[in-house]
């Protein structure tokens, strides 16, 4: 409730722990809910548009403040029952399931363009209607899990709580994770019940068990279980990995060991793969298919072009590519991925892609040197996007054609921007919805080289490099 000061927040700024009463009128990039108090800009976690929600306020700036949803008074007039809950609160990896599905997606389509259009400056493309989730629940085939202690004791195996680093729920049936994953994961939590191994406690330092990966071959049905703890020392567990993370990074990364299967096995677009525990695989594996194929449309190949895959992962986008190219080029950082992507290449008889580790920022110069410049070149980085660095390297490989694989339009946009000030055009953008239920945007944008507006660039760029104004010693970067 606001308080009787006979000003509003906006006039006298919000303090961090006051409670207001707001509605939700819109959703921003990420997610959280778009109030205003006053005049006062509130971004709410855990409200939805039309909710009316009590919120208690977590950060308090002059001109906005963010908050977290206190009580539901009245829900928005949209809004459908949670479906997966867990200890009687919305589950922390479905914020967006109130909403219904059609709503998520036409926001999600909006968002793109409005990130593309406001933050990149751009217009002239054409936003391709977005490509629907095949099925809305059930979708992850990867869930990562934390141990906790109930109140007799035993080990519980959930989702932190909202905002509460101290505090698990217990999960029983996630309708994110297929029925599988969910038993993989009750089988683990009971194994630590019956052998009354403590969960791990950060205040005190003492127990052993941090988290549980729970990671599923959709096509293939295995199951592979890592179970990440602080100390080795306890009854052998029913799982397929150990990891021990000695420090408190909050990170379940760290030395692993095997005790099952160490390779999960999967098939996508038609091919065989094998995903070491460390390399990257989408967690949605029949929208990759969708994402890809998306990808494929967008590459435009006609059986001879050389492709570079940037980001390559284990090289999905590439290998399932190489049928329609003359040639796949491949570049990630994780070694452990690229040597996946070349067991995959043979394990599917695929002669004409070449993989290389390295950083995409100092590795695509060395790349074009072996390889040639490429016809078309495939970017699919993580969330934090490009840097302008990268960008220009990209540049520097003249493709005819960019694909850029994107999961965060907000970081997509200054890179589409960056690109068509060089004398790209943004042709077309297509979401495709691989995490219904969730803010996370993905969406395909194809980028076509114009080489006349390319020269303008170059004649511009030459005039003001002659010019007295120009700036001295402005010389070649090192990388
Ligand atoms: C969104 S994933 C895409 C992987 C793959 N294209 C796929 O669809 O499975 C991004 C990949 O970029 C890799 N990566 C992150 N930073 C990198 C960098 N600086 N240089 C090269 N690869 C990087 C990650 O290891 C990860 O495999």
């Amino acid at each position: 409730m606001e308080r009787a000061t006979g000003k509003g927040p906006a006039a006298r700024g919000a303090q961090r722990g006051e409670q207001l009463e707001v509605e939700i009128d819109s959703l921003a990039f990420g997610g959280r809910g778009v109030a205003r108090a006053d005049g006062l800009v509130v971004f709410v976690a855990g409200g939805l548009p039309g909710d009316r929600v009590r919120v208690e306020v977590t950060k308090a700036k002059k001109r906005f403040a963010e908050a977290r949803t206190v009580e539901l008074l009245s829900p928005g007039a949209d809004r459908v029952d949670d479906l997966c809950v867990h200890g009687g609160e919305p589950c922390p990896g479905a914020p967006w399931q109130g909403l219904p599905y059609e709503r998520q997606l036409a926001i999600k389509g909006e968002q793109v363009d409005e990130a593309l259009r406001r933050l990149g400056g751009l217009d002239g493309f054409e936003l391709e209607p977005s490509v629907p989730a095949a099925m809305q629940w059930r979708y992850r085939n990867k869930l990562e899990y934390s141990f906790g202690e109930g109140e007799d004791k035993e080990a519980i195996l959930g989702f932190h709580a909202r905002g509460r680093w101290d505090l698990v729920v217990d999960v029983d049936d996630c309708h994110l994770a297929s029925e599988a994953g969910n038993a993989a994961r009750n089988e683990v939590r009971e194994w630590a019940r019956a052998e009354s191994v403590a969960a791990f406690d950060r205040r005190a330092r003492s127990g052993i068990l941090r988290n549980l990966v729970v990671r599923e071959g959709w096509r293939s049905g295995q199951i592979q279980t890592r179970l990440v703890t602080a100390e080795r020392r306890f009854p052998k567990p029913p799982v397929d990995l150990h990891t021990i993370v000695a420090d408190d990074s909050g990170d379940s990364e760290g030395p692993t060991g095997v005790l099952g299967k160490e390779h999960l096995e999967e098939e996508l677009c038609g091919l065989k793969w094998e995903i070491s525990p460390g390399a990257f695989f989408q967690t949605n594996t029949e929208m990759a298919e969708r994402l890809y194929a998306v990808a494929a449309e967008y590459a435009g190949l006609s059986g001879s072009e050389r492709v570079f895959d940037l980001f390559c992962g284990i090289g999905t986008i590439g290998l399932s590519m190489a049928s329609r190219a003359g040639e796949v080029w491949g570049l990630e950082i994780v070694p452990e991925a690229i040597a996946d992507a070349e067991r995959n290449a043979e394990l599917n008889g695929i002669g004409n892609a070449r993989f290389v580790a390295g950083n995409a920022r100092t590795g695509v110069r060395p790349l074009v040197e072996q390889a040639g410049k490429p016809d078309v070149v495939v970017l699919d980085p993580p969330r934090a996007g490009l840097s302008q660095k990268m960008v220009r390297r990209v540049l520097e490989c003249e493709a005819a054609r960019i694909v850029y694989v994107s999961c965060n339009p907000t970081t997509l946009a200054p890179n589409a921007a960056q690109l068509v000030e060089a004398g790209y055009r943004l042709a077309r953008v297509r979401p495709v919805d691989m995490f219904p239920q969730t803010p996370h945007i993905e969406c395909v944008a194809l980028f076509e080289r114009d080489p006349a507006a390319v020269a303008a660039v170059a004649s511009a760029a030459a005039a003001a490099a002659e010019s007295p104004t120009a700036a001295a010693g402005a010389g070649e970067e090192s990388d």
